[in-house]
């Protein structure tokens, strides 16, 4: 080929593909496997992937099969540019309106390893998940201060309040606080968490889950690996730089991948988990705390990629995005799974 028509190909490459230059570049990332103490929630659980110790065991109950329709609940004070983060990580997952978009490693393979679970209808968890609806409860209807039980009643007035339907088919509803908003047992014992709202309360029995920003009070608890223990400060291991800029919110996403995991695969605590009491279930991201990538465990978080100034992801989501999302539990391979594993390159 002559330089011309090289140099011609090459317009006609940039031209017809979507993909910049900038891009391009960063998807030839440098990779790395740093080694940070994992976080003190997650130290507590001794599983670290090993299929020795895990006995997930399914408990007859139904799975989110049929397309998921998110109804976002922004709590407190949101900023656009924060709440567009979120968005895009949630329309990343369904592989029909973003599978072509994304390069790999990407959040839609990603959720192919949820999409693994079914139940005894023989339906698994749905490929598709959808923003139904967004609900904007900036006057802090519940106060400053939320409990498992006050937050239903943030959802039983989402769900009064026209046009934020009650989808008791195929909704599910997240409830997203702002970092000024504290919630019994943050921190100290949950990052994120997930239930099914009461009858008595809301009406009906609609699957939820909660997370947090943790920016402003426990950073280094649930925006790891974005921020580390303060005693590890000087000499030790530091934080990774979060793939949007924003630790509170990238600490966010993958707390959110974690949850909405479990809640498809155990909408009702009575599908997937481990352990024997169900009041304190060992779900599907719970097993995979902390493990990003292939040689996690141990206190390394796993192989993943690292852009042209230093900012930490293992998935590619929509509009040229980056995510750094835990694994989750494979059923197939009884151990934690992404598609960011060295052994599954395209
Ligand atoms: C559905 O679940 C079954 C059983 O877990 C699994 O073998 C199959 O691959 C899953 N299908 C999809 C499309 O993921």
């Amino acid at each position: 080929m002559s330089k011309l028509s090289l140099f011609l190909c090459l317009i006609f490459f940039h031209s017809v593909s979507s993909i910049s230059a900038l891009e391009l570049q960063n998807l030839k990332p440098e990779f790395h496997n740093p080694r940070i103490p994992k976080s003190t929630l997650s130290s507590s659980k001794k599983f670290e992937g090993s299929s020795d110790l895990v006995n997930l065991r399914y408990h007859m109950g139904p799975v989110l099969s049929s397309p998921i329709n998110t109804y976002i609940i922004w709590y407190g004070k949101w900023l656009p540019s924060q709440k567009l983060i979120i968005k895009d990580f949630l329309l990343s997952i369904s592989s029909s309106t973003n599978h072509r978009t994304s390069p790999f490693p990407s959040i839609s393979q990603w959720w192919k390893t949820a999409s693994l679970y079914s139940d005894q209808t023989n339906s698994n968890v749905s490929s598709t998940v959808l923003i139904a609806g967004e609900y904007v409860d900036s006057k802090y209807s519940q106060g400053k201060h939320l409990t498992r039980l006050t937050i239903q009643h943030v959802i039983g007035n989402a769900v009064k309040t026209a046009p934020f339907p009650v989808d008791h088919k195929n909704g599910i509803y997240l409830i997203l606080t702002s970092d000024d908003v504290t919630m019994q047992d943050f921190c100290r014992a949950v990052c994120g968490f997930h239930y099914f709202t009461f009858p008595s309360i809301v009406g009906y029995t609609l699957p939820y889950a909660w997370v947090g920003n943790s920016g402003k009070q426990c950073a280094e608890v649930c925006a790891y690996p974005f921020a580390v223990p303060g005693y590890m400060a000087g000499g030790g291991p530091s934080a990774l730089k979060p793939p949007n800029g924003d630790v509170g919110i990238d600490g966010m996403i993958s707390v959110i991948g974690h949850e909405l995991a479990e809640l498809s695969s155990n909408p009702l605590i009575n599908a997937w988990y481990a352990g024997e009491d169900p009041t304190a279930p060992t779900e599907i991201g719970d097993l995979c705390e902390g493990l990003y990538g292939t040689g996690g465990g141990g206190g390394y978080i796993g192989q993943v990629m690292k852009d042209r100034v230093g900012r930490s992801f293992n998935l590619y989501g929509r509009r040229g995005r980056k995510f750094l999302v835990q694994w989750i539990w494979s059923p197939v391979l009884q151990a934690c799974a992404g598609p960011n594993a060295l052994d599954l390159k395209p």
